[in-house]
């Protein structure tokens, strides 16, 4: 979808959510939205968060999520091209940690919410690292560059957001090189059993009620469970990078299964 009728996309979209005084919007849960809704709605509601987006990823997940960007840099490989795609970059942090944890890789990082990426070209800025580092507007189900381009590409935090997963997958695969590698950070949730049930009562009852004090749409952090209770457990998406074909498939579970990690090569 090309960039304006994306953003008109995002605006008629966002224009049918009823709206309370607060300004808090209510969203659908994911199983009664279709895909163009539910695209339009992860527009909305990280356009909406961008100011506060940093803080609360360091707040609701106890700097986790800091550590989990650098276990996933520290699993790249460059070999040939030296060069690393940050697919859905948001504010650019994983982008930012592989040009700081690899000085002689070419960064390019990219998002459809521009207010999103404009915050990140303002870190970029106070790294100094615009040299390396390029942020700027992008849809990870249309990449454009050309094929076998990057040794690694990764997405952080930004495919269960995504309905097609398979297009996303596909189109990262294609952009890297033989033997490169993509990866994939997503929220999880622990196998079933005790962590499952603590994790749960966390993300439904505690997460959006914090939210609910830090920013003016605390229904983009129901949204937030929502989406994470419905993305596909570790095997399936084993299986789905593997039908992908992607080789050498693994999953790293980080804390507690709260997280995971995976890992595939074209
Ligand atoms: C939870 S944020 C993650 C941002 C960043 N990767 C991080 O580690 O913090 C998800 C991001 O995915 C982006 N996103 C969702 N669908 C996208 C798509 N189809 N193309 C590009 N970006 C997308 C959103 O705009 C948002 O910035």
């Amino acid at each position: 979808m090309k960039r304006k009728d994306a953003e008109s996309q995002r605006r008629r979209v966002a224009k049918n959510f009823k709206m309370n005084k607060k300004q808090n919007k209510e969203y659908p849960s994911v199983q009664e939205m279709n895909d163009d809704q539910r695209i339009g709605i992860v527009k909305d509601i990280f356009a909406s968060v961008t100011d506060k987006y940093d803080f609360l990823n360091r707040v609701l997940s106890g700097r986790r999520d800091v550590a989990w960007r650098k276990r996933t840099v520290s699993e790249m490989l460059f070999f040939n091209t030296h060069r690393f795609l940050d697919v859905a970059t948001g504010t650019g942090d994983l982008a930012l940690d592989c040009a700081n944890s690899y000085p002689d890789v070419k960064v390019v990082g990219v998002d459809f919410v521009q207010e999103m990426v404009n915050n990140g070209l303002k870190k970029v800025d106070t790294q100094n690292l615009n040299n390396r580092v390029e942020l700027k507007w992008g849809d990870a189900t249309n990449i454009e560059y050309k094929d076998n381009f990057f040794d690694v590409t990764a997405i952080a935090f930004g495919i269960r957001n995504i309905p097609d997963k398979e297009k996303v997958l596909s189109e990262m695969k294609r952009i890297i090189i033989p033997e490169g590698q993509v990866m994939v950070l997503e929220l999880t949730t622990p196998e079933p059993g005790f962590w499952r049930s603590i994790y749960s009562f966390y993300l439904n009852g505690i997460l959006p009620k914090l939210a609910k004090w830090f920013t003016k749409n605390p229904a983009a952090y129901e949204y937030l469970a929502d989406s994470i209770m419905n993305f596909p457990t570790r095997r399936e998406f084993l299986k789905l990078m593997e039908s992908m074909g992607l080789k050498n498939c693994k999953a790293i579970p980080l804390t507690f299964g709260v997280c995971t990690l995976y890992i595939g090569q074209k």
